[in-house]
């Protein structure tokens, strides 16, 4: 192909995502224009083979990056620096969930795992590639996991044999929160004392630790591992997670890559670590918090139209996503909306501004008629 229609082929292809700025119904950070310095790291082969705290001999990684932003992360979650725990940057939220119950079936390889009918997909698809016994819960009317039910189901469980629990930090659809302190105080009254709980808050993970008195899990409460994903909140302009477990597995060593093999991949991204990184230090907490206080302020007033427009909708407390009645195909199609079993839903991320939303809500009372 020669040099003019390749170019012509990217400046189309760039012109047609960029001018896309209509997406209200995933949780994807379209702000990323401060992504620019880092464009000069792109052209650099970069492979985190391994772990970030074994030994390279090369600088064609970025292992240190990678350890600062786990250790950023681990910390918002009350993990000391000298705590043992274990965590890395994953190829997407998918990824950190397995890596989180992968360690809970090693640790505890006669248990069978729970979760909730509100869990992303990505937790029955680790379930049967890990051979891992489990038990889907029914969630009750407002999305969390119906406590009674888990209570049954653990009940019913072979006399001694371990637990294995995946909580939704926001579930994908509603954002309902499965409530880590609730499901402690049943293992308790269960007398249930091998148990392993992992924290699924892929969107949440990094809104959570930034609202005053939200119910965001901590590894003193007992939580085992936790995923979040790096493409949502943070925003990665690609898909990554970042996953972070209580323990640090022994791994074998690999003489070929002189480190210790305690990851899932093999090759991993290099740039996903830098990008992540400038993208915390460059904001801090205090700028997160911002911007969560802004998307919680843009979600009040979305929930506040709808309430005045009499148009059903449901909004989870500590949640920027509202459901709502699924709108017209044409508003679904222009807004990208994610719809499932009759409801859709809008979350207001970064950059959502209250433009959008009225543009939005116009659409929706033009279809009402
Ligand atoms: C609650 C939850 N967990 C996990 C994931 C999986 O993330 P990924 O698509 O990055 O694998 C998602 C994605 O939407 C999600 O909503």
């Amino acid at each position: 192909m020669n040099t003019s229609l390749i170019e012509q082929r990217l400046h189309d292809f760039h012109a047609r995502a960029k001018g896309f700025r209509h997406s209200l119904g995933y949780p994807c950070n379209l702000n990323l224009d401060y992504l620019a310095p880092l464009q000069h790291i792109l052209s650099l082969p970069l492979n985190n083979v391994g772990t970030w705290f074994g030994h390279r001999h090369t600088p064609l990684h970025s292992g240190g990056f990678e350890q600062e932003v786990v250790r950023f992360i681990a910390r918002l979650y009350g993990l000391e620096d000298d705590a043992g725990y274990h965590g890395y940057v994953t190829s997407g939220g998918t990824e950190a969930n397995f890596y989180g119950l992968a360690q809970a079936r090693d640790a505890h390889p006669d248990a069978t795992l729970y979760f909730s009918d509100s869990s992303h997909y990505s937790i029955g698809k680790s379930a049967r590639l890990l051979g891992l016994r489990h038990r889907v819960i029914a969630s009750d009317e407002t999305g969390e996991i119906n406590y009674t039910a888990l209570a049954e189901a653990l009940r019913q469980r072979n006399k001694g044999e371990a637990a294995i629990i995946s909580l939704n930090i926001g579930s994908t659809m509603r954002g309902a929160i499965d409530r880590v302190e609730t499901v402690i105080d049943l293992l308790q009254t269960l007398a249930i004392g091998r148990f392993h709980i992992h924290c699924d808050a892929a969107l949440f993970g990094m809104m959570l630790p930034f609202l005053p008195g939200s119910p965001c899990p901590q590894f003193g409460q007992a939580i085992d591992s936790l995923a979040i994903s790096g493409h949502k909140f943070i925003g990665c302009p690609f898909p990554c997670g970042i996953v972070i477990t209580r323990k640090r597995p022994q791994g074998n060593y690999i003489e070929y890559i002189h480190t210790a093999d305690t990851t899932l991949l093999g090759s991993r991204n290099g740039h996903a670590p830098v990008l992540l990184w400038y993208a915390l230090m460059t904001r801090g907490s205090s700028g997160l918090a911002r911007e969560v206080e802004s998307c919680m302020a843009n979600t009040d007033y979305l929930q506040n139209r709808l309430t005045c427009l009499d148009y059903p909708h449901d909004r989870r407390q500590y949640s920027n996503i509202v459901c709502l009645h699924k709108p017209a195909d044409a508003i679904i199609r222009k807004w990208d909306l994610a719809t499932e079993a009759g409801w859709s839903h809008v979350v207001v991320m970064q950059h959502v501004s209250r433009a959008m939303l009225d543009e939005f809500l116009e659409d929706l009372i033009q279809s009402r008629g």
